[in-house]
């Protein structure tokens, strides 16, 4: 189990090597997660959050798909309310699949994400609670959304956005960079990829190496006072 975590983790750096020490051989009890961790190196915060950016143009290098399972293996582990995991992913890595997108984006966006060796559809799927019984089964908590479809809604996308989210994370992790966008017909996405399936389409984040000479400048971000409230 620690290997297997060991294994996922490490291209940020190997910075988890040193939270997954094993226990002392004579302890008796169950080794848990570690929950008094250490911070993560400074150089993974780089990687993940202070050096990285949103991509939009693309170097000429492929994403295999034994990256995107990588990618996901890791993205899985991100918490979801109730473990209700209701995002889904389509990996579009053919030009054929691309072509299939283009109409339905912005136009603005159309140039980036052909030349992405990946994009993703981030959707989710709004009967995710047939899955409760497998993913968790302490509670009978397929009838809490079955019987209340407003809440299954809510749940689906709240959830499923913060997976996209853990996808751009997992992502930088791994070594890729992502260029997320909200700008393209959703409904016709929709139709065109997930009808089949019933899913619904959220946001879609390109994938692949960025061309850093092609980055604007980055815009600010708000400071601490001005988004956070001491209570
Ligand atoms: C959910 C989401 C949707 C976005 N949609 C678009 C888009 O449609 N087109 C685009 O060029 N950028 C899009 N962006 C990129 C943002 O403008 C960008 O992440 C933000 O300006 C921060 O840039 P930085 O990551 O380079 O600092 C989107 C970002 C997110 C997270």
């Amino acid at each position: 189990m620690a290997d297997e975590t060991i294994e996922a983790l490490a291209p940020v750096d190997g910075f988890v090597a040193e939270v997954l020490v094993a226990p002392a051989p004579e302890a008796a009890i169950v080794p848990g997660p570690p929950t008094l961790r250490a911070p993560v190196d400074p150089a993974a915060l780089d990687t993940l959050f202070r050096h990285a950016r949103s991509h939009y143009a693309w170097r000429d290098t492929p994403v295999d798909d034994v990256k995107l399972r990588e990618l996901f293996e890791i993205l899985r582990m991100g918490p979801t309310s109730a473990n209700c995991s209701p995002a889904r992913f389509l990996f579009l890595r053919t030009q054929w699949a691309k072509e299939r997108l283009k109409p339905m984006l912005s136009v603005g966006n159309r140039p980036g994400t052909m030349a992405a060796p990946v994009v993703v559809i981030v959707a989710h799927d709004p009967h995710f609670y047939h899955m409760m019984w497998r993913l968790y089964p302490r509670d009978d908590a397929k009838a809490w959304f079955a019987d209340n479809p407003p809440f299954a809604e809510e749940t689906a996308f709240r959830n499923g956005t913060l997976q996209g989210a853990y996808l751009i994370m997992a992502a930088r992790a791994v070594g890729l960079d992502a260029g997320p966008m909200s700008g393209f017909d959703n409904a016709r996405v929709d139709a065109e990829f997930l009808a089949d399936r019933g899913w619904k389409s959220n946001f879609l984040v390109a994938l692949g190496h960025g061309d850093a000479a092609a980055l604007p400048a980055q815009p600010p971000r708000l400071s601490f006072d001005e988004a956070c409230v001491l209570l």
